[in-house]
């Protein structure tokens, strides 16, 4: 009922582990396949460790989450130690990257694909890392990471992950797709700020941070409808999916997948099943067989 195509993937159903949620190692990749997700993204990687953003990084309080921890973790060179590969693991493995600048990212791409993930997620959307003007909000930049990482990916699917801080997102998901492009992944954080009024200043050291969880799922929902209006390529729906409720939102949206992230924050990394069953359940009672009969159809 729920299998899912996405590329050349063969999911068990639709929901993703989103990037950097969880610390995901060789072990814990297995956990989280047998919680029920269709597949697992890595924390994104790039040509170096990093040591991440000053506390506090992270708050949370009703639907929202901010965080700015700043893309702390190993490097790639270090991942490839401890992985060896990522295709003889019970659940497909997304593996995915970033860089500072754009000549970093040929390197990056090519030890990621050595690791032989499933599909290569790239990551130009990250709201608190200062690369100067962002990759993500220039279709010309976007255009020239995608391809920086399709000459060095071989035939592994290659996602790039979006922003919602632009002016207009359909303009970048067309610079991906025309630069080659296999999936949008959509959305990454969305840049914020909560004040603490007692201490009259801001909450995080970073001051601003990306707002995730139900709080972003309006405007995530919003995202993967203009895209989908827009290019060919599935896209990957992430942005507040909580409940099988919010899988059908992103899906009938337009989405093929779902990204899921901060909800393990609500629901415990038994989140993947739950939704999976409140999704199968929404179907039955209204008759739907797979999810292709829903998929994008609040464009009609
Ligand atoms: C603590 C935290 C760390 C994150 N780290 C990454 C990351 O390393 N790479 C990335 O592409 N997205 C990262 N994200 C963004 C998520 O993958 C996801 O796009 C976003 O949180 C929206 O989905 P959600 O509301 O389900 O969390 C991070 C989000 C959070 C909350």
């Amino acid at each position: 009922m729920l299998q899912t195509k996405l590329c050349n993937l063969n999911l068990k159903n639709p929901t993703i582990l989103a990037s950097g949620i969880l610390g995901v190692t060789k072990e814990r990749i297995g956990r989280i396949g047998k919680a029920g997700a269709g597949a697992v993204t890595l924390k994104s990687l790039c040509h170096e460790e990093r040591q991440g953003n000053s506390n506090p990084t992270m708050f949370a309080y009703d639907g929202v989450f901010l965080n700015a921890v700043g893309l702390p973790g190993q490097g790639i060179d270090s991942a490839l130690k401890d992985f060896q590969r990522l295709d003889n693991l019970s659940v497909p493995v997304i593996g995915s990257i970033y860089g500072y600048r754009i000549e970093q990212f040929d390197n990056v791409a090519k030890k990621m694909a050595s690791l032989k993930p499933a599909m290569i997620e790239v990551d130009i959307s990250c709201p608190h890392l200062d690369y100067g003007k962002p990759y993500y909000a220039d279709a010309g930049l976007t255009a020239e990471v995608t391809k920086a990482v399709k000459k060095n990916s071989g035939k592994i699917p290659v996602s790039i992950k979006l922003s919602p801080n632009v002016y207009d997102i359909k303009e970048i998901a067309h610079a991906a797709e025309r630069a080659g492009a296999d999936a949008i992944t959509a959305i990454n954080t969305a840049t914020g700020m909560v004040i603490d009024i007692d201490a009259k200043k801001p909450v995080l050291a970073n001051k601003t941070g990306g707002v995730s969880g139900p709080a972003l799922k309006p405007i995530a929902v919003r995202c993967v409808y203009e895209i989908y209006e827009t290019v060919k390529i599935p896209i990957i729906g992430t942005g507040g999916v909580t409940y099988g409720k919010d899988a059908i939102e992103i899906i009938m949206a337009g989405a093929a997948a779902v990204g899921i992230g901060t909800g393990i924050y609500y629901r415990g990394i038994g989140i993947f099943k739950k939704v999976c069953d409140e999704m199968e359940m929404w179907m039955k009672k209204n008759k739907i067989k797979n999810l292709n009969e829903i998929r994008g159809c609040a464009h009609k």
